[in-house]
């Protein structure tokens, strides 16, 4: 079950519902020729779907059936914070994606037509009645109208039908960022910010109870999961589509009673910077580890360069850890593993608009190496083959890549799709924008420059 993460999932005698099988080299076939790829989880770099697009699935969750994993998420674009739709994609090894569909698109009216935010989707299956629950955040543009909001489906990826607001004892809750649980026995929790806690009626539809309340004034973004026989949340402090330190607390039940159990990340690491999101068990080779799923915003360029950070949890002497920041690491064996490249020195940095560096390779796949900070901003990065011209010669549409890290960042920047090897040539081009937002009470976060820096590309 995905959320539970019991002591008997730990000790590797159950085999999670999510759980990676393939081997560690997958052997991937385009365009006629045969390629030995690594199969990484790389937390921080845009990935590519099936299509060749960006997986554009933010602040959501993951739900394992039939051996696949489905992941949910906002499908953002690149210039308005407008609700564009919630996406669902699958994948047999949490690295390699397929597009499914558009679950629930812009409504034609109400609270989640024109004009309104959509975010944070979270689904469940309810054990009860067998069908999936969507669950959501309806807002209006400016922050000032949340509802929890619901929608149904039969299957899990099909097209979900929006009910509209979700009630406790008849009235709407007037809410933001839900967060979703399913304990060991199929009762259902609604978490939202502030840290109310709802149980949920048995066809997930309504809440049925208030469980918990102002568990965590001042925050948001709740993941709760159970792992070493305790009940955890996971909270960030507001800060908007900036990350900071974030928090957890511990219980006996999901009733409480809650302590808080501070920092969950290396202090000033701004939880590798990312904002909490969710958390599920994976099944490796070294047996099963909790993961951490948090979101790396990017506003204003969300469907191009926000990115995932997904990393292992594990609870020491009672207490939570997410130790060690691992850029990249096989879902398999669950152990780090770099990146394998031949490395070609770059030395690029500059804020100018229209600047560019054009990178000539020979290979089937790329990464960009470079610092991330305060000071940084957006490139334009696309890969066009050798000794052509033209729009045909693109192979990598350019996308939106960013540069800018609260805390600063050595991790991969962009990590190309997996290509034929032939010869290619990769561009970046710094735009010179000064990315910034205000946060719901109109307090400015953001970069302070526009700087975008490569040290190395790596070619495989
Ligand atoms: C926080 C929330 C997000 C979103 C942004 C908007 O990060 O967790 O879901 O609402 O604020 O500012």
């Amino acid at each position: 079950m995905i959320g539970s993460i019991s002591e008997q999932c730990l000790s590797g005698v159950c085999r999670p519902a999510v759980s990676t099988v393939l081997p560690e080299r997958r052997l991937c076939v385009q365009g006629g020729e045969a390629m030995s790829q690594q199969s990484l989880i790389i937390s921080g770099v845009s990935w590519f779907d099936d299509r060749g697009r960006t997986v554009n699935a933010h602040g959501g969750c993951i739900v394992g059936e039939n051996g696949l994993c489905y992941l949910f998420g906002e499908y953002k674009t690149d210039e308005e914070n407008r609700f564009a739709g919630f996406s669902c994609y699958s994948s047999p090894d949490l690295v390699h994606w397929t597009f499914r569909r558009i679950v629930l698109p812009q409504q034609a009216d109400g609270l989640m037509g024109p004009g309104r935010i959509g975010e944070r989707v979270k689904v469940m299956r309810c054990p009860t009645t067998g069908r999936y629950v969507m669950f959501m955040h309806s807002d209006d543009l400016g922050y000032r109208d949340p509802r929890i909001c619901y929608a149904v489906c039969d299957t899990i990826d099909g097209d979900y039908e929006f009910r509209g607001p979700m009630t406790f004892r008849g009235e709407p809750i007037r809410r933001w960022d839900p967060g979703v649980f399913q304990d060991d026995d199929g009762t259902g929790y609604l978490l939202v910010h502030e840290g109310d806690i709802y149980r949920l009626s048995d066809d997930y539809l309504s809440a049925a109870e208030q469980v918990g309340e102002g568990i965590a004034l001042g925050g948001e973004a709740p993941a709760a999961f159970k792992l070493g026989g305790r009940y955890w949340m996971l909270f960030s402090n507001k800060t908007s589509w900036d990350c900071n330190d974030n928090y957890c607390l511990s219980a006996p039940s999901m009733r409480g009673p809650w302590t808080y159990q501070g920092l969950f990340a290396p202090e000033g690491s701004m939880t590798c910077n990312s904002q909490s999101l969710f958390v599920i068990p994976v099944h490796t080779d070294r047996g099963m580890v909790p993961m951490y799923m948090g979101d790396r915003w990017s506003f204003p360029h969300q469907a191009s360069a926000a990115t995932y950070v997904w990393q292992q949890l594990s609870v020491n002497q009672g207490r939570l850890r997410l130790a060690e920041y691992w850029p990249a690491w096989s879902p398999v064996s669950g152990k780090e593993e770099p990146f394998e490249g031949r490395r070609i020195d770059v030395g690029f940095r500059s804020d100018r608009a229209g600047e560019s560096v054009t990178i000539p390779f020979h290979g089937s796949r790329v990464a960009l190496t470079g610092r991330a900070d305060q000071w940084g901003s957006y490139a334009r990065v696309g890969i066009r083959r050798a000794g052509m011209g033209g729009e045909s010669a693109m192979v990598v549409n350019p996308i939106f890549v960013s540069w800018y890290a609260k805390s600063p960042d050595f991790g991969y920047r962009y990590v190309s799709p997996e290509l034929p090897e032939d010869d290619y040539i990769v561009s970046i081009t710094v735009t010179g924008e000064m990315p910034g937002w205000t946060d719901k009470t109109g307090q400015r976060f953001g970069s302070v420059g526009s700087f975008v820096a490569v040290d190395h590309l790596l070619v495989m």
